[in-house]
C-alpha cells in the first residue's frame, strides 16, 4: 500500500490512518490519563549517528532494585535478583533478535534465522510452539506487560511459557514516576504476584521496570518528533528494541515495521483483527516505528521482505 511504501520511507503521517485511528489517538492526547508533562527541548532532523548518541547518553535501563519507598520498607532489596539485568551477560551479547507478535510474522520462514541469534526476545504471551517455522523456538527474554500477571486466563504462575527465561514486567506508571502513588494505584496491581513469583522461583531473573525508564524512553520519541505523540507509555516492542539496543552489539528486529506480509491481524497466535495493534491507538506506536526505521542500518529489501530493521547496538556507537 501506499501508506507502507511511505513507512519504509519514514514519511508517513498519523493522518494517513483511517479516521477510527485518528479519533482515538486525539482522544487519548486529551486525557492525558498518565499526567504527562514534557519538559524536553524537540530536536527533529537528528542524523541516525546523531539520534544513536542522543540514545547512548540518554537510556539507563532501570528495575526496582529495593532502595527506594515502599519498596525498601517491604524487604524488596533481598527479594529482587541480586545480579542487575544489565550484568546478567557482563560482556555483552553479539547478535539479538525482537520478535514482535504481529500476524504479519505468519508464513515468512524466518524461526531458522531466528533462532540463529545469540539471544532472542519476544513479548506476552506470544508463543512458539505451532509456529516454530515463523518464529523460531529459542526465548532468552521476554516482556510481560501488568496484565499478564495478573489476567488469570494467562495462568502465570505455572505456565511453561514464562519459565527458563528471562523475565521483565512493567506496567503503566504516573508520569512524574512517584513510586507511592503508583504502588498504591497500579494499571494492573503486579505487585503481588511478583513476590509470589519471586518466592516459589528465587533463581530465575526476574525484574520490574522502573517507571522512569519507561517515561524516559517516552521523552526520546517525543523529543525527536515535531507533532504531539499520545501521552501514554512506549508499546513493549519500543520497550524491548531499546532494552536490547543497550545488552546487543546488534539487534535484529522482525515484524515491526511491518513487511509485504502486513495484515489487520492483531497477533500471529490469534485470531482478532485490528489495525490499531500495528498503528498504535493507545501507544505512540507510529512515532516508535518512525523513530526506529531512521535508525535502520539494514537493507531496504529486508525491511520489505522479512519486515527486519537491523540496529546497532548502544555500546558500539562511537559519539
Ligand atoms: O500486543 P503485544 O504488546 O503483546 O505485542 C508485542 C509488541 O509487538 C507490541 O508492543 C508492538 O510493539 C509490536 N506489535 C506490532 N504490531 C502488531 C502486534 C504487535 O508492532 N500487530
Amino acid at each position: 500500500s501506499a501508506f507502507l511504501r511511505r513507512l519504509w520511507r519514514g514519511d508517513a503521517s498519523p493522518r494517513m490512518l483511517h479516521p477510527r485511528l485518528q479519533k482515538a489517538m486525539r482522544a487519548y492526547l486529551s486525557a492525558n490519563k498518565h499526567g504527562v508533562r514534557f519538559r524536553g527541548r524537540r530536536a527533529a532532523g537528528r542524523s541516525r549517528a546523531e539520534l544513536l548518541c542522543a540514545l547512548r547518553g540518554r537510556v539507563r535501563v532501570r528495575t526496582l532494585d529495593g532502595t527506594e519507598p515502599p519498596f525498601s520498607a517491604l524487604g524488596w532489596r533481598a527479594l529482587v535478583p541480586a545480579v542487575p539485568l544489565g550484568q546478567l551477560h557482563p560482556r555483552g551479547l553479539r547478535s539479538c533478535a525482537v520478535v514482535t507478535s504481529a500476524g504479519a510474522i505468519l508464513n515468512s520462514s524466518l524461526g531458522e534465522e531466528i533462532d540463529s541469534h545469540d539471544a532472542v526476545l519476544r513479548f506476552n504471551s506470544a508463543p512458539t510452539r505451532g509456529y516454530e517455522k515463523d518464529v523460531g523456538n529459542k526465548t532468552t527474554v521476554r516482556i510481560i506487560n501488568s496484565q499478564i500477571l495478573t489476567n488469570p486466563s494467562h495462568h502465570f504462575i505455572d505456565n511453561s511459557l514464562y519459565k527458563d527465561v528471562i523475565l521483565v514486567a512493567w506496567d503503566p506508571a504516573p508520569y512524574s514516576a512517584n513510586l507511592n502513588l503508583w504502588y498504591q494505584k497500579p494499571d494492573y496491581n503486579l505487585f503481588t504476584p511478583y513476590v509470589q513469583y519471586r518466592r516459589r522461583n528465587p533463581e530465575q531473573p526476574f525484574y520490574i521496570l522502573h517507571p522512569k525508564f519507561i517515561w524516559q524512553l517516552w521523552d526520546i520519541i517525543q523529543e525527536n518528533t515535531e507533532e504531539k505523540i499520545q501521552p501514554n507509555p512506549p508499546s513493549s516492542g519500543f520497550i524491548g528494541i531499546l532494552l536490547m539496543m543497550t545488552l546487543c552489539r546488534e539487534v535484529h528486529v522482525y515484524e515491526y515495521i511491518p513487511s509485504v506480509r502486513q495484515t489487520e491481524l492483531c497477533h500471529y497466535h490469534e485470531l482478532y483483527r485490528d489495525a490499531a495493534c500495528t498503528l498504535g491507538a493507545y501507544h505512540p506506536l507510529l512515532y516508535e516505528k518512525l523513530l526506529v526505521q531512521r535508525l535502520n542500518t539494514g537493507a531496504r529489501g529486508d525491511l520489505r521482505r522479512k519486515g527486519k530493521v537491523v540496529l546497532p547496538g548502544l555500546r558500539a556507537a562511537r559519539c
